[in-house]
C-alpha cells in the first residue's frame, strides 16, 4: 500500500501521465497531436496497457507515430511512464481513466490504431458487459478510430476470442478482419512486430497459444 501511495505520488508530477486532478484530464479530446505531442504524427492507442511495455516497445521502435497506453490502475502506469521517462521517450503518454469513458478524451475519428492486449477474460456470464470487446465497447472504439485506422486484439484466452469473434461475426460493418488462434505460426506475426507485453510473456511461457486478431469498420 505504502508502495502503491508512492507511486501515485510520483505520477502526480509527471506530464507523461495525465489522469483525474490535472487540467489535460478535462480538455486533451481531439487535442493530442496539437497540444500534447505537438506534431502531426498519428497516433495508436494501447487500451488495458497494464505496466506499458508494449506502448513503450512500440513507441522506441516507430519513433515518428505517437503512442498513448491507457488502463485505469494507477500503479500499473507508473512503471509505464517511468520506463518512458527512462528511454527518453517523447512519442508516449499514459491516460489513467475506466475505458467505458474512452470517448471523452478522443474526438471522432483521432485515433489512427487501437491496441487491445490481453484485456481481463472476464468469463462469468454477468460480466459479459465488461469484457472489452463486448458491442457497447466496439461502439466506442469505431466512434474514436479513423476510418481506416485497425483496431488489434492480443490474447492467451479461448473463451475471450471465440466470445469476440461470435460478436464481430453478428456485426455488418466490419472489413479486412483477419485472425489467427497462434499468431507465432502465423503470417499474421508480422504485424505484432515481435514485441510481448508482460502477461502474453507469462502465458506464452506456459505454452499456452496466443490469439490474435485485427479489423477495420465500415
Ligand atoms: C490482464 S491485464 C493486461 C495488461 C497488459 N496489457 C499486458 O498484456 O501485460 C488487464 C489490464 O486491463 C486493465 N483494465 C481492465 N478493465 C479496464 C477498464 N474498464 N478500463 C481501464 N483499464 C482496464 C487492468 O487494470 C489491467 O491492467
Amino acid at each position: 500500500m505504502k508502495n502503491k501511495l508512492f507511486r501515485f505520488a510520483v505520477i502526480a508530477e509527471r506530464d507523461n501521465v495525465i489522469e483525474p486532478g490535472k487540467e489535460l484530464f478535462n480538455t486533451i479530446k481531439g487535442e493530442w497531436q496539437s497540444t500534447y505531442f505537438r506534431n502531426e504524427h498519428p497516433v495508436t492507442i494501447e487500451l488495458a496497457c497494464g505496466r506499458g511495455e508494449y506502448s513503450v516497445a512500440l513507441a522506441k521502435m516507430f519513433p515518428s507515430r505517437n503512442y498513448v497506453g491507457v488502463d485505469i490502475k494507477g500503479d500499473r502506469i507508473w512503471k509505464g511512464s517511468t520506463l518512458a521517462l527512462e528511454q527518453q521517450l517523447s512519442n508516449i503518454g499514459f491516460l489513467r481513466t475506466n475505458i467505458l469513458n474512452i470517448d471523452f478524451f478522443f474526438g471522432d475519428g483521432e485515433v489512427d490504431e487501437i491496441w487491445l492486449t490481453f484485456p481481463d477474460p472476464r468469463p462469468k456470464k454477468r460480466d459479459v458487459k465488461r469484457r472489452l470487446t463486448n458491442p457497447r465497447f466496439l461502439e466506442l472504439y469505431k466512434k474514436i478510430l479513423h476510418r481506416d485506422g485497425y483496431l488489434r486484439l492480443k490474447t492467451d484466452n479461448t473463451g475471450l476470442f471465440q466470445y469476440t469473434l461470435e460478436e464481430l461475426q453478428m456485426r455488418s460493418d466490419l472489413r479486412d478482419l483477419e485472425f489467427t488462434e497462434d499468431v507465432y505460426q502465423s503470417p499474421l506475426r508480422s504485424e505484432c512486430f515481435d514485441i510481448k507485453t508482460r502477461y502474453e510473456e507469462m502465458f506464452a511461457n506456459k505454452g499456452e497459444k496466443i490469439k490474435y486478431l485485427r479489423l477495420r469498420f465500415r
